[in-house]
């Protein structure tokens, strides 16, 4: 067996256990403080999981940005830094990281994914632009609304399918296309962007061949095709697991294909290479010579782009990581785990599981609840009261009001429940199954919340929001009632 292939170990009970092929070196102490504390922390952030404090959270299970463990040689790598404002030797290494994995000549580093969509909207976006995708990203869109454009999303009716078996959700609707290209006209059309794995339908991948489509439509009416590889790995990975032509392909070879298939390609170094910045890339010279005055503007000078040195050489060594099965398998391995054990006892889940976390259906967990009430939110508050576990609201607050000030309701809305590559043991996981459930059989104590604070652009960061009732304080007593004095 090749070494760097998915592990495939079968337990003697039967037991399907994702198995973990790296040790343990460094820890970090973490704290899981009573829930009486915990309802204190929620009201001083707002019930606002992005506003609360690390040493409130047991299982930051927020996000996979910045967040992954990082490798040995990631570390290691670190410390041979080569300080330079120009020419740094760090990212000449970065340069041919991003040839051999991602097959691209040219790099433009920035500080991290949104500064890419930012360079990308100031070069391409007009007012009455419209941006084809297939789902958006939450930075993705306020950078094309920010410079006056719009966006059409554009994927299959499955995908809105919460409990589906379809393996490729992210695939983008290909007869849409055509109609959107048609209806707003090739020269209103600045590119088309794919995400890789789309975030916020549950972390669901795109195949090969749906690229495949969306680049002959781009051939067809000459628009640029722009790939968001920030979580290209884990679509990869999944390709491999699910679209028959790659099953016997390596990661390197599946991940060719798709940079292959694009004009640009740009990332979050905090979640595609396990380390901070991003970038974009591209064998286009002409794109390339568009956007490099933009790089000194906005982010440093062109040979670090706004990103430590000691980063930049983590981001190549994780890279070339990306392409060991063993490592990118972990995080999805782990989540097939916990959506499928969750299931078990009726928690609604989004399946097939994706990538970057598990995602609750809070629509359906909290079915009493309006969105008008946020009923994602209120999930994510109530999980954090009752477990120590945050999560992320992945539902209407984190959507933006429309172009006059409406609220707009999200398509879905998700508890988002992230599994970092390599951060989470088993144990964790399962408590966090074990406090799910709990809070399942008591959801109808679940109450809604209410924007206290809203600020006009991203609201979800640094909202505040209060609960509709005294929900909170019922919810805990009936915790300590079951649990009495665990934590
Ligand atoms: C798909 C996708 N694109 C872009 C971004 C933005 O990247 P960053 O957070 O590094 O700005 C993210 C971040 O989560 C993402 O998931």
């Amino acid at each position: 067996m090749n070494p760097n292939e998915t592990p495939k170990v079968k337990f003697y009970s039967g037991h399907d256990v994702p198995i973990e092929l790296h040790k343990v070196r460094i820890v970090q102490k973490l704290h899981l403080v009573p829930i009486e504390r915990r309802l204190q922390a929620l009201e001083e952030g707002g019930y606002n999981t992005f506003q609360l404090n690390t040493l409130d959270v047991f299982l930051d299970m927020l996000t996979d940005s910045g967040t992954n463990a990082m490798s040995d040689n990631q570390v290691s790598a670190m410390l041979r830094a080569d300080d330079a404002y120009a020419g740094s030797q760090s990212f000449m290494r970065l340069q041919k990281a991003i040839e051999d994995v991602l097959g691209q000549k040219f790099l433009l580093p920035v500080h991290q994914g949104r500064a890419a969509e930012n360079i990308l909207g100031k070069a391409y976006v007009r007012k009455g632009s419209l941006v084809p995708m297939n789902y958006h990203f939450t930075t993705a869109l306020a950078h094309i609304t920010e410079y006056g454009g719009s966006i059409a999303e554009l994927l299959y009716d499955e995908a809105y399918v919460i409990d589906s078996v379809h393996p490729f959700k992210g695939n983008m609707n290909i007869e849409k296309l055509e109609e959107v290209i048609n209806l707003h006209g090739i020269e209103n059309i600045p590119y088309i962007r794919m995400e890789a794995s789309t975030n916020l339908i549950g972390g669901q991948p795109f195949s090969i061949q749906n690229l495949r489509d969306v680049r002959a439509i781009a051939n067809k009416y000459g628009i640029r095709l722009v790939l968001d590889a920030s979580l290209l790995g884990e679509n990869a990975y999944l390709v491999k697991q699910r679209e028959e032509e790659f099953k016997n392909s390596s990661m390197a070879e599946i991940i060719k294909v798709m940079t292959g298939l694009s004009d640009i390609v740009y990332f979050s170094a905090r979640k595609l290479s396990s380390s901070r910045g991003g970038g974009i890339c591209t064998n286009n010279e002409k794109v390339y010579r568009e956007l490099e005055p933009l790089v000194p503007l906005f982010e440093g000078f062109l040979t670090y782009g706004g990103i430590s040195v000691r980063e930049v050489e983590a981001m190549a060594v994780g890279l070339y990581e990306t392409l060991d099965e063993t490592m990118i398998c972990q995080s999805p391995e782990f989540i097939k785990y916990l959506v499928y054990e969750a299931k078990k006892y009726g928690i609604p889940m989004i399946t097939p599981p994706g990538v970057l976390g598990a995602h609750v259906d809070a629509m359906k967990f909290c079915a009493h609840l309006p969105q008008t009430q946020y009923p994602a939110g209120a999930l994510a508050a109530a999980f954090f009261l009752i477990s120590g576990v945050r999560g992320m609201e992945r539902g209407s607050v984190s959507n933006q009001r429309d172009e006059y000030g409406n609220e707009t309701y999200a398509d879905m809305e998700l508890l988002r429940l992230a599994v970092p590559r390599r951060v989470f043991t088993l144990s964790q996981i399962t408590y966090v199954i074990d406090r799910l459930h709990w809070l399942y059989e008591n959801r109808e104590l679940i109450g809604g919340l209410k924007f206290v604070y809203e600020p006009p652009v991203l609201r979800f960061f640094m909202g505040k929001l209060a609960p509709t009732s005294d929900w909170p304080q019922k919810l805990m007593a009936k915790f300590r009632e079951d649990f009495g004095d665990s934590l």
